[in-house]
């Protein structure tokens, strides 16, 4: 077996690290031992299976068994978006050596706290304020240059230093036809409408499939970038016709602004997929940040209310230019409940008192547009949905504080269709997902406030068994728990510690 492929397999174990917790939370997926044994048999044969083949073997530290390793992980958010995946980023990008973006764009809205600080981030990568870690737009992404330059000159501003950022020369970018294309698009389906964030990622990656795009590297040769631009409006121009006397849509000052970007981007433009790689074959950690959620996935989502890219965690090797054995872990992102911003099905929506309640404790408004998010009890239908799709070996659940108060919660594990049909699975058939509503099991709450927990033995036995019924349900153990919005405001489970070197086992070791 060549190198490589057996070194992937030792990361690659499904239940890989996290099931080697002993915590309650971290049980909750039974086999896992024999998992890690396979994986250390592979992992020990190493070096002679490495021989004889081209490719420089990669170093890869010890063994999964020990869960203590996990070069390449990726971070998806495991329902519809906002569940915490910059906070997560930002915790894990501490003893990374890279933090890769891989899709979406500025549709995304990521949020940090440190301290008083607060970071939104759409475009830049979530490790940036970890001035060591390497932060990459991967070619999946696509990028509004006014937007990236704008927030680099923001992060410049707050002396946050950018200069370990790299853009893929093969991504994306959104013109400014891609944003009026998005607004009139929308504005024709009337009720109808997805409730994008008008940002143009539909229209840029309508672009991208269509061959009609035009990428970073574009904006090195003011030729090919005039040329591309003339291509790519030309079958545009009946659905621009109502922009006909738009100036931003005159060619010699969208090249001239274009070019100016290009100027200033000059110097992060890189081959990225080389410098991932350099990485990942020096045995170094590298963080893949997913944007939106495994329920706005444009094939595995609900279609046609999603994004136009894959959040999913197979799309990181797309979108980074990796393999799938380069990816060790995949972390869910979820938070305790349910959140979603603009249209289409959710299950276990609320309304009322009670959705305006979780929504101000969370501060349920969106970071890219500001819109009130909608708001919910935690679906494990989808959630169970999610964890298959996009094989997680380990969850992030956000914002349990935010549920204290309550004296019960409402968890949902199946769906109840018209005429009494029952979904035990998330069903495919977009009519169906419409008019299904959820079916719960109530568990009781807890009033205790659960900022200050730091140790998953201090949370109140209800906040615990909550957790320890979506562990179960979903087959996926915890890893780490949110209790607030800010970096130190979490709980690294037992199975959690120790994966990444993050956390509490690495703070005690430091
Ligand atoms: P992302 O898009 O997945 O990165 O999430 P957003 O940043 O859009 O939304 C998550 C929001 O929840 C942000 O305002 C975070 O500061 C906040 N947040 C993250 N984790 C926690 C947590 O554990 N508790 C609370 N109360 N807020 C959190
Ligand atoms: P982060 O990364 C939540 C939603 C929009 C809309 C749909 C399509 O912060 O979790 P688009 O502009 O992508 O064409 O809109 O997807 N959406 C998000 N919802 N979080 C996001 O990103 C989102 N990015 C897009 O609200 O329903
Ligand atoms: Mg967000």
């Amino acid at each position: 077996m060549p190198a490589q492929a057996a070194r992937a397999r030792v990361g690659a174990s499904r239940v890989g690290a996290a099931r080697e917790g002993t915590s309650r939370l971290g049980a909750a997926c039974e086999g896992a031992a024999q998992v890690g044994a396979v994986s250390t048999i592979l992992g020990s044969c190493l070096p002679t299976c490495g021989e004889g083949h081209t490719r420089k073997p990669r170093v890869r530290p010890p063994p999964a068994y020990t869960h203590l390793t996990m070069p390449g992980i990726v971070l998806v958010g495991a329902q519809w978006g906002d569940e915490g995946k910059g906070k997560v980023t930002d915790l894990l990008a501490e003893r990374a050596d890279a933090v890769v973006r891989f899709q979406g764009g500025n549709n995304a809205g990521h949020t940090i706290v440190r301290g008083r600080q607060t970071f939104k981030l759409h475009l830049i990568p979530s490790g940036i304020l970890h001035k060591n870690t390497l932060c990459v737009i991967g070619n999946g992404v696509v990028v509004d240059p006014k937007v990236l330059t704008d927030e680099l000159d923001e992060l410049r501003r707050r002396r946050v230093d950018t200069r370990s950022l790299r853009i893929s020369a093969n991504a994306h970018l959104i013109m400014p036809y891609h944003m009026m294309l998005d607004h009139a698009g929308e504005a024709k389906l009337g009720k109808l409408q997805i409730g994008t964030t008008r940002r143009g990622i539909g229209p840029c990656y309508a672009d991208k499939a269509a061959r009609l795009g035009i990428r970073v590297q574009d904006l090195l040769d003011e030729k090919i970038l005039k040329k591309k631009i003339v291509a790519a409006l030309e079958p545009k121009r009946l659905s621009l016709r109502p922009f006909a006397k738009d100036p931003r849509l005159d060619l010699q000052t969208i090249t001239e602004e274009y070019l100016t970007y290009g100027h200033r981007m000059a110097n992060y433009i890189a081959d990225t997929v080389r410098l991932v790689h350099e990485r990942l074959d020096a045995g170094q950690t590298v963080v893949f940040e997913g944007a939106q959620g495994a329920l706005l996935d444009i094939d595995h989502g609900t279609y046609p209310f999603v994004t136009s890219s894959n959040p999913v965690a197979g799309a990181a090797c797309v979108g980074a230019g990796v393999g799938p054995k380069d990816i060790d872990e995949v972390w869910g992102v979820i938070k305790a409940y349910g959140t979603r911003v603009g249209a289409g099905p959710f299950p276990t929506e609320l309304d009322g008192d009670l959705a305006d309640e979780i929504r101000e404790r969370g501060g349920e408004y969106g970071t890219t547009t500001g819109r009130a998010r909608r708001v919910g009890w935690i679906d494990l239908v989808a959630l169970r949905y999610a964890a298959q799709i996009n094989s997680l070996t380990a969850l992030a659940v956000m914002k349990l504080d935010v549920l204290s108060g309550f004296d019960r919660l409402c968890v949902c594990t199946r769906y109840r269709g018209p005429e009494g049909a029952e979904f035990d699975d998330f069903p495919y058939h977009q009519t169906m997902l419409h008019h299904v509503t959820g079916e719960y099991v109530d568990l009781p709450g807890w009033s205790e406030d659960l900022t200050e927990v730091r140790e998953e033995s201090d949370l109140p036995a209800a906040a615990r068994d909550y957790l320890q019924f979506i562990s179960d349900f979903v087959g996926v153990p915890i890893a780490l728990i949110g209790v607030g919005p800010g970096r130190e405001e979490v709980i690294w489970t037992e199975a959690g510690a120790g994966m990444a070197g993050s956390g509490k086992a690495a703070s005690a070791a430091a």
